[in-house]
């Protein structure tokens, strides 16, 4: 008999025909992460199974949230020491090397999150098995927070699949879904869920070979081939990545390409390169980034608030993607607007974003029949959640907001799109002003991450909670910031934007003003992205905020957006443009940029991100450096702007600042913030 008692975090059972099912729940817990706890406990079952001899052993999670979502990582932030890390990987690899050496066949059934450290205890077993559901997702992603599989990962994927998949899913840390699994190797079976556990049983009962790649693919993992391809794969991540900002992807091509051949030598140098990675600058920002990232989640459960029907009225840019995406994540969509050729267009980009995002027709054509063309604005009446989103003109809203708000249901959230006006002076319409939230989206909405949460003086904070529990509901971060001008990200981007403005004017070429800001770590230049944001909307925001801010608009800008030239959109921005990619002008080779180029367009961002904190726009600097990260894209490496303010010191930065105010005039002046903190 098994006795459970003991685990807090496992159960096992034994069936009549000596099958193990051993499940991992772990407590308090709404996902299954390898704690210290949980892998200690795992240590003890292996025992317990290596003196039972099931005939066969399967692993599975009792959540739905999924198998495993990897390592605990709170946990390995505390890892400070190399020596403490390098102890807890290596007992990590010894609990993985004794289930692999089991002697009876093992599955591990897979629905959900299989990451990370879960994936590496997955590819411990002899078999797996996944469910085929697009919610299924696979993969090794540890290059995101800074280092690579340290379980074993790096050492059983490459056999397992070959090299080439093997090394792009680890160096990528991009996650697959069953099916593609099944193709890989890296599963024997993708099946629907009723078929699961059958699947995992026959694996144990009639014990197939374990999967092994063609003998093509086994040859990649060879003494000859490695070097080769080692050096293609620099040459690819070298395209995304600079060595000196994400040290990881590199640490593990050179770990393959020297051990790949000596199994235990290249455990224990797994082991190792993690544990110089962790203690790096890098790996303890990225995990900095990912806590902040579970911050800005926690703020979206704070009220209890599950809607189920969204109305969006204005089907623009905005709107329109706005309601495909709520419909993408399973709620009940209706989308109004004055003009049936928009609505028409909102249409044909769901069907382009679900074709991409779903792909199994079944999928996208539900997905489809939850969002509804709405001319006539009947769904207002039945809207947990309406989302104003018509174009930038306050009485236009504001009579907008007259009119909906006797039909909306009572308890609807009531919430505004707008990018610039006061809510304090939208919620004038209402009769009851405390209603109405802003639920700033950036463009474009299926990749921006982030969602502004707006309160103005009158917001009723819990309609703000609401509004962020929204956020959450649709898989976006809601960010709580006040009703000031530009709210936090577009204020803090914009005099960067237009530093880049002034020194394209001053005659700096665009590709060199580019350059320094990717060297920096920003993963776009600014003149590039100004270009691909719209220079007509740039000079919208730039101008809205001069008039409230010491920001002034460079003449350049102006005279572009006079000529026609838009950016990206119209072919011709600071840019050219052949489809969607610039023509870059050639830069002389001799004249170099000029040596301020980054710390002019850097500081300006900083001085305003100060100023915004000591504005209480945010409420502390980790949701500043939160906001820029996944509003911005800003260096995550860097872990924020905030952090890397504190990293340099505010002291250096503040004179900085005035040699920059001296030589270039007046928007350099250090904001009251720095000299007060
Ligand atoms: P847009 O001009 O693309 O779309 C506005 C749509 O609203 C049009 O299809 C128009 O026919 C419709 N419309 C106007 N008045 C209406 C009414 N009374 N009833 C029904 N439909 C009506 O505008 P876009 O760019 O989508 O912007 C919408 C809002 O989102 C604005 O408040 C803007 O400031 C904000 N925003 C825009 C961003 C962007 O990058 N474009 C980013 C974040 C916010």
């Amino acid at each position: 008999m098994v006795d459970n008692s003991s685990y807090k975090h496992w159960r096992l059972e034994i069936d009549p025909r000596r099958v193990a099912w051993l499940y991992i729940d772990k407590a308090e817990s709404s996902a299954n992460v390898l704690s210290e706890e949980v892998l200690d406990e795992l240590h003890e079952i292996i025992g317990v199974l290596a003196a039972e001899r099931p005939r066969g052993a399967v692993i599975l999670s009792a959540k739905s949230s999924g198998f495993i979502a990897g390592a605990d990582v709170k946990e390995f932030t505390a890892l400070k020491q190399q020596e403490q890390a390098l102890e807890l990987i290596s007992r990590g690899q010894s609990l993985l090397d004794r289930l692999e050496a089991l002697p009876f066949p093992t599955v591990a059934m897979i629905h959900g999150f299989c990451l990370g450290g879960g994936m590496e205890l997955a590819l411990a077993c002899r078999y797996r098995v996944a469910e085929d559901e697009p919610r299924t997702r696979l993969g090794l992603p540890e290059v995101k927070l800074g280092i690579h599989p340290g379980f074993g990962g790096s050492v059983r994927l490459p056999p397992l699949i070959g090299a080439p998949a093997a090394m792009d899913l680890m160096l990528s840390g991009r996650t697959v879904d069953g099916r593609r699994a099944q193709k890989l190797g890296l599963v024997d079976y993708a099946v629907p869920a009723r078929q699961l556990k059958r699947a995992a049983e026959n694996l144990i009962f009639e014990e197939p070979p374990a999967h092994q790649p063609g003998r093509l693919l086994q040859l990649t993992n060879s003494a000859v081939v490695r070097p080769l391809l080692a050096g293609m794969m620099r040459r690819k991540v070298a395209q995304k990545a600079k060595p000196e900002h994400y040290p990881a992807p590199y640490a593990l091509i050179d770990l393959w390409a020297e051990y790949g051949g000596d199994r235990a030598r290249m455990l224990s140098e797994e082991a190792r390169s993690v544990a110089t990675l962790l203690s790096g600058e890098t790996a303890q920002n990225l995990v900095r980034v990912f806590l902040l990232q579970e911050r800005l989640k926690s703020l979206g459960r704070e009220a209890a608030f599950t809607p189920q029907r969204v109305h969006v009225i204005g089907g623009g840019v905005m709107g329109g993607d706005i309601a495909a995406w709520c419909a993408l994540r399973g709620l009940q969509v209706t989308v109004q607007d004055r003009n049936p050729e928009s609505l028409g267009r909102v249409i044909k980009r769901a069907q382009g974003l679900y074709k991409k995002r779903l792909k199994v027709p079944r999928l996208m054509q539900a997905a489809m029949d939850r969002l509804m063309p709405d001319i006539k604005g009947d769904g207002v009446a039945k809207a947990d959640v309406i989302i104003e989103a018509i174009f930038e003109d306050v009485s236009a809203k504001q009579s907008l907001f007259r009119d909906i708000e006797p039909l909306a249901k009572p308890d609807a959230l009531l919430a505004t799109n707008t990018s610039s006006i006061p809510l304090e002076t939208l919620c004038e319409a209402l009769s009851r002003p405390e209603r109405l939230v802003g639920v700033h989206f950036f463009n474009p909405v299926a990749q921006m991450q982030l969602v502004e949460i707006v309160s103005g003086a009158r917001t009723d904070p819990a309609e703000a909670q609401r509004a962020a529990a929204f956020v959450r509901h649709i898989d976006r971060l809601p960010l709580p910031v006040t009703s000031a001008p530009g709210f936090l990200v577009n204020r803090v981007l914009m005099p960067y934007l237009l530093e880049a403005v002034a020194l394209e004017s001053e005659g700096v070429p665009g590709p060199q003003i580019d350059q320094a800001a990717t060297d920096f770590g920003m993963p776009m230049g600014p003149i590039l992205l100004a270009d691909t944001v719209g220079l007509d909307i740039c000079l919208s925001v730039a101008e809205i905020l001069s008039e409230r801010l010491n920001v002034s608009v460079p003449e350049r800008l102006r005279e572009l957006v006079a000529a026609g030239r838009l950016g990206k959109k119209s072919g011709r921005g600071f840019y050219e443009y052949q489809g969607d990619k610039p023509v870059l002008p050639k830069t002389e080779k001799t004249t170099a940029a000029p040596a301020d180029v980054t710390d002019r367009l850097m500081l300006r961002m900083l001085n305003e991100a100060m100023a915004c904190l000591r504005e209480g726009v945010v409420a502390d600097a980790d949701l500043l450096d939160a906001g820029m990260i996944y509003g911005t894209g800003f260096a995550p490496f860097r872990g924020g702007p905030m952090h890397y303010v504190a990293r340099k010191g505010m002291g250096d930065l503040q004179v900085r600042l005035e040699e920059l105010e001296r030589a270039h005039g007046e928007r350099f002046h250090a904001d009251a913030a720095w000299a007060s903190s």
